[in-house]
């Protein structure tokens, strides 16, 4: 069934009380749950309570101390209740190791762990497991202490004993109301990394990240972060924390990255553990970045939780855009800022293009796990972060300050928070919300034209068509704009609101041949569409003063090179030419020493292939020209080779200045980063040299990021080399998962020939299962996204992800629908790939008994 989001009533009954008493097992517990229950006189009359379930067989049910007259419907439980008040009591009986999807009370390594957003709980206990449903938990839990010597829930722990026959129980209580999808509980043999925090108020927290024995000396990033996000939030939100402890646990077998249950969060192990040896500088920037984020969660997301599952982007957009501002402040803005903008467009853009796009608030869903997308996490948070630029930073915080006031303790929208923006910030929003309701990338056309002292620009937007959405109206598109002069002169930088289809802006000019640097700093999520000058393009490269909008004029100029060569609509001259001033931009950044190495780095990269998929195929609704991942991928390589061809001198002198760099030097991350992009563009040019460096690099490395660099390079080589490091990388690390992971990801992703043949050779690995998350990703994933192997002009690379989903979907049906956006894009590939995706799609549909979270992926990239 499809649910609406028109369709929302309020709850009838209100629950203010929870209490859960657990008899814990890996193989079986037991679950008594006790709901104190009032009628809610905001909702219509009801006869009976809808307790939701799923996969559960009540033991028993009473009401007020009497058994209940229930009666099952599909998963739920109802029971009738005449009353205004009453005492329900449920026990049921639960299977935690037989739990493959990962959702629910669930074993992991021994331990025994929860997730339970969106419609976990349900799987525990029967609940009306919806998030306007909020209750104070008391929660009992019991179980063999050998196996779980440490018990955690939400809250603050009250009690605890032994029972003196090998078993031991704790009390828990979170004074906080909450709903059903915040409950955690954890039960295993951990121990803690801990330092307390003392927030603005005085108060001492006691923070701790809890892991396996063996794990923790790789915890203390994790504490360090976590301890930056406190105090991050106290100043730039004003948010301070609410509960005297913080638990963090880390487990190995989870669906997603980390989920922010009250005082509980679990993590995936790979978003905890981090150390030089075993985790890259990114490694430790997602790590910071998503403890940041599920911190942040306490206020935006717990304290102020979501009505219902279509105002996800709520919690989430608000959540992404204060964990991005927090590690631009970590770790400097523009860097940041450029990573995130190659984040939304590799996986958003697709999205919206495609036809799985909804807007950041969907209007329907079947299997709310689908809903956890680039467009309502990613686009979500550019979305507010433009109302942050309309309004400038102290009325946007003054518009939170009041959201936070308002709502704090409810249930609240979309609309809600816009409405606090308004009101706090005194802005008016109206024609914005359509950000809310409409999916899709508009398009920016721009013109230009020089009239007296002035430069009119002329903007044009179209928002493209989408699956459900033929007709769009215009958005308001907030552009920070500069007109500089071919002269040298910069322009100062203005805000303007494109909020008509048409619009025309006088700026000032600052000198002779202007140049307008748009889109700064990525104000607005669109694509900008105008035909510059190469040269021009160039001067942006090398001049602007938005690093953003240097890193961005490179881009472009790329991207019209390699879409015009792709489609083979370059003339010999114009191929020649782009070429040159792309070698020429690349060899200024390389010689420029205003630059650092972490910014540097951001000149010297493509655009990706994917987002060269988009470029090429063009807008969705009218562009009848298809993107041919065959030919994007050949142009590219060629663009590498000519750079390291061309550069080659300047290359190796960078590999070898940054070889140079200490581990621990302020710029050995920068160092670190450019030195394996350096070995990247050698590797296009001259394979066996750049197979030598890698092999030298993989010795000399006293760390992870310069290890798996020179794997990566090597991976994609037939340099003697291969073999060997590939080897010693494994036999190093083998006892170490998330390592292993790496291996398992180096050898999917690669450029080399036969990489089909090489992943389908790792699902035999005796460490390969299907049963982890994280090694399905760490193998398949990573083929989905090497446009090298996956779009394989034979369709084997399709097929296997096609049958990877049919073998998953059963295991654990969510990880299963992820590998389905993949194929989904068949619409806008050329005809010969197309007709193969879209088989393979049909092959998944025709094996029927498909779950619903894998139905509704493939129906939906079906039909769009
Ligand atoms: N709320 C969690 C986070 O962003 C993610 C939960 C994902 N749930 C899901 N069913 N995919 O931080
Ligand atoms: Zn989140």
């Amino acid at each position: 069934p499809v649910i609406l989001r028109e369709d929302y009533r309020p709850f009838g009954w209100l629950v203010p009380e929870v209490k859960l008493d657990f008899d814990l097992g890996l193989t079986q517990t037991r679950v008594r749950t006790e709901l104190t229950v009032q009628r809610n006189a905001r909702a219509d009359h009801a006869e009976t309570i809808r307790l939701n379930g799923d996969g559960l067989k009540p033991v028993s049910v009473s009401v007020d101390g009497a058994p209940a007259d229930w009666r099952m419907d599909a998963g739920d439980l109802i029971v009738p209740l005449r009353e205004d008040a009453h005492l329900i009591v449920i026990e049921t009986e639960i299977a935690p190791s037989a739990n493959t999807q990962l959702m629910g009370l669930y074993a992991s390594g021994g331990m025994l762990c929860t997730q339970c957003e969106a419609e976990g709980f349900r799987r525990i206990t029967f609940f009306p497991d919806r998030p306007d449903v909020l209750s104070v938990y008391t929660v009992r839990m019991a179980g063999p202490k050998a196996v779980f010597p440490v018990l955690l829930c939400n809250g603050n722990k009250v009690a605890e004993g032994d029972k003196g026959d090998g078993t031991h129980w704790a009390e828990w209580h979170d004074p906080w109301p909450k709903p059903s999808y915040l409950f955690a509980l954890v039960a295993g043999d951990l121990v803690a990394n801990s330092k307390p925090f003392t927030t603005c108020s005085g108060r001492e927290v006691e923070c701790n990240i809890w892991v396996r024995k063996e794990d923790l000396a790789r915890t203390d990033h994790a504490l360090a972060s976590l301890h930056c996000s406190m105090k991050w939030d106290e100043d730039v939100f004003g948010r301070e924390y609410d509960l005297d402890l913080y638990n963090i646990v880390a487990v190995s077998d989870f669906n997603m990255g980390a989920m922010e249950n009250k005082g509980l969060n679990v993590f995936n192990t790979k978003y905890v553990l981090a150390d030089a040896d075993t985790a890259t500088d990114a490694d430790f920037d997602a790590v910071e970045g998503v403890i940041a984020h599920e911190y942040f969660h306490n206020w935006s997301g717990n304290r102020v939780t979501c009505r219902d599952w279509f105002q996800l982007s709520l919690k989430e957009g608000f959540t992404v855009l204060r964990d991005q501002l927090f590690s631009q402040d970590m770790r400097g803005e523009a860097v940041k800022r450029i990573e995130d903008v190659r984040i939304l467009r590799a996986a958003q853009f697709p999205e919206d293009a495609g036809p799985l796009a909804h807007p950041i608030r969907p209007d329907s869903y079947r299997e709310i796990s689908n809903f956890y997308t680039a467009t309502v996490y990613n686009k979500g948070a550019e979305v507010i972060r433009m109302m942050r630029s309309m309004t400038g930073v102290e009325r946007f915080r003054q518009g939170t300050d009041l959201y936070f006031e308002r709502h704090d303790g409810e249930a609240a929208t979309c609309e809600d928070f816009v409405k606090a923006i308004e009101d706090g910030a005194g802005i008016d929003l109206a024609q914005f919300r359509l950000w809310y309701r409409q999916a899709g990338t508009p398009r920016v056309a721009v013109a230009q034209a020089v009239e007296g002292e002035t430069l009119r620009l002329t903007l044009r937007q179209t928002v493209p068509p989408t699956a459900g959405q033929p007709d769009k109206q215009p958005m308001p598109i907030p552009l920070r704009v500069a007109v500089h002069s071919r002269s040298g002169a910069l322009g100062a930088e203005q805000l303007v609101v494109l909020d008509e289809e048409r619009q025309s802006f006088s700026l000032p000019l600052a000198g002779p041949d202007p140049v307008v640097s748009i889109n700064r700093g990525f104000t607005a999520p669109v694509l900008i569409e105008r035909d510059l000058a190469r040269d021009d393009l160039v001067f942006l490269a090398a001049h602007d003063d938005d690093p953003f909008a240097r890193s961005e004029a490179l881009q472009e100029l790329a991207v019209g090179h390699l879409v015009g060569a792709a489609s083979g609509t370059l003339s010999d001259e114009e191929q020649a030419a782009g070429e040159t001033a792309i070698i020429g931009a690349f060899a200024s950044s390389l010689a420029d020493n205003a630059l650092d190495d972490a910014m540097r780095g951001e000149l010297l990269v493509l655009p990706s292939e994917t987002y060269l998929f988009e470029a090429m195929a063009g807008s969705g609704g009218t562009g009848e020209r298809k993107a041919d991942p065959g030919a994007i991928h050949t142009v590219r390589e060629g663009l590498k080779a000519a750079i390291g061809t061309a550069l080659a001198a300047e290359l190796a002198a960078l590999h070898a200045r940054a070889s140079a760099v200490a581990l621990d030097d302020p710029a050995g991350r920068g160092a670190r980063k450019v030195k394996t992009i350096a070995l990247g563009l050698i590797a296009a040019a001259d394979p066996a040299r750049a197979g030598d460096l890698a092999a030298q690099q993989y010795d000399a490395a006293d760390n992870m990021t310069d290890r798996q660099g020179a794997l990566m390079v090597l991976c994609g080589l037939d340099h003697p080399a291969r073999a060997d490091k590939l080897a010693a990388f494994y036999d190093r690390y083998k006892d170490n998962a998330l390592v292993v992971d790496k291996w398992f990801t180096l050898q999917a992703l690669s450029l080399h020939p036969d990489v089909i043949e090489h992943t389908r050779a790792l699902a035999d690995h005796p460490d390969f299962t299907m049963k982890n998350p994280n090694r399905v990703r760490s193998l398949y994933m990573a083929f989905a996204g090497n446009p090298k192997g996956f779009h394989s002009a034979d369709g084997e690379g399709y097929r296997m992800i096609a049958d990877v989903i049919l073998a998953l979907d059963p295991i654990n049906p969510q990880t299963a629908a992820r590998f389905v956006p993949s194929l989904g894009r068949w619409r806008r590939i050329e005809p010969e790939r197309a007709a193969l995706m879209k088989g393979e799609l049909e092959r998944i549909m025709a094996a029927g008994k498909l779950s619903r979270d894998t139905f509704e992926q493939v129906s939906r990239s079906l039909e769009g």
